[in-house]
């Protein structure tokens, strides 16, 4: 069944992601409609990205608020209050509460560079997945998109897709690959939630 699903970004950094998935939107490939993006860097790309697409966006982290519960519960009221069915995490480097994993449960998607559950886990961002890839001389890595729980890297995986490493590959060509594959599969598994070919499991 089609319906348009509103989206809710919380990342923290550059931003690509978020803005494959934006221009999917706004191109008719994506039967979604991003509604607001939060992040907890007042300098991420991805803030700036949203001002750019006019989408609102907000800056929330312990800057902003006292503690972690009032953290918690001011991100999760900004997504309600804006009506958000999936929140997406896109680059997003801090934990989420327990108030917006209940709020939301099933209904949390991210992505990791790396087939989980190898190369996840504390510790395991950015350059780091793919030098412990290399390291390990893996032969193929890829990227794993799923739903997210209270364990790092550890909820029920929705899709995920090979990259294979070849015997020159440093970490930034690695990741180089990897990452439009990420900006590939996120729409795809979002497309397939919002056709019904991906059932996500009751909140
Ligand atoms: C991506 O590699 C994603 O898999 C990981 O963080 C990175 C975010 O990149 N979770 P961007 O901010 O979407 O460009």
């Amino acid at each position: 069944m089609n319906d348009m699903k509103k989206l809710g970004f919380l990342a923290s950094g550059r931003g690509s992601n978020m803005q494959a998935i934006i221009e999917a939107c706004r191109a008719g490939r994506l039967e979604a409609e991003p509604v607001v993006v939060i992040s907890n860097n007042t300098g991420s790309g991805a803030l700036a990205l949203a001002r750019k697409e006019q989408v609102p966006a907000f800056h929330l982290s312990l800057e902003t608020h006292p503690g972690p519960r009032q953290l918690d519960e001011a991100i999760t009221a900004t997504l309600k209050k804006h009506e958000v069915d999936l929140v997406i995490l896109a680059g997003y480097m801090k934990k989420i509460g327990p108030v917006l994993l209940k709020s939301y449960r099933n209904r949390i998607l991210n992505i990791h560079p790396s087939l989980l559950p190898k190369f996840g886990g504390r510790g395991m961002y950015g350059l780091h997945v793919h030098e412990a890839v290399l390291a390990a001389g893996e032969t193929r890595t890829g990227v794993t998109i799923h739903l997210v729980n209270d364990e790092y890297d550890q909820g029920r995986i929705l899709a995920q897709r090979e990259v294979k490493v070849t015997p020159d590959d440093t970490a930034q060509s690695l990741a180089a690959r990897v990452l439009e594959v990420e900006h590939a599969l996120y729409v795809e598994v979002l497309r397939d939630i919002t056709a019904g070919r991906i059932v996500l499991p009751a909140p």
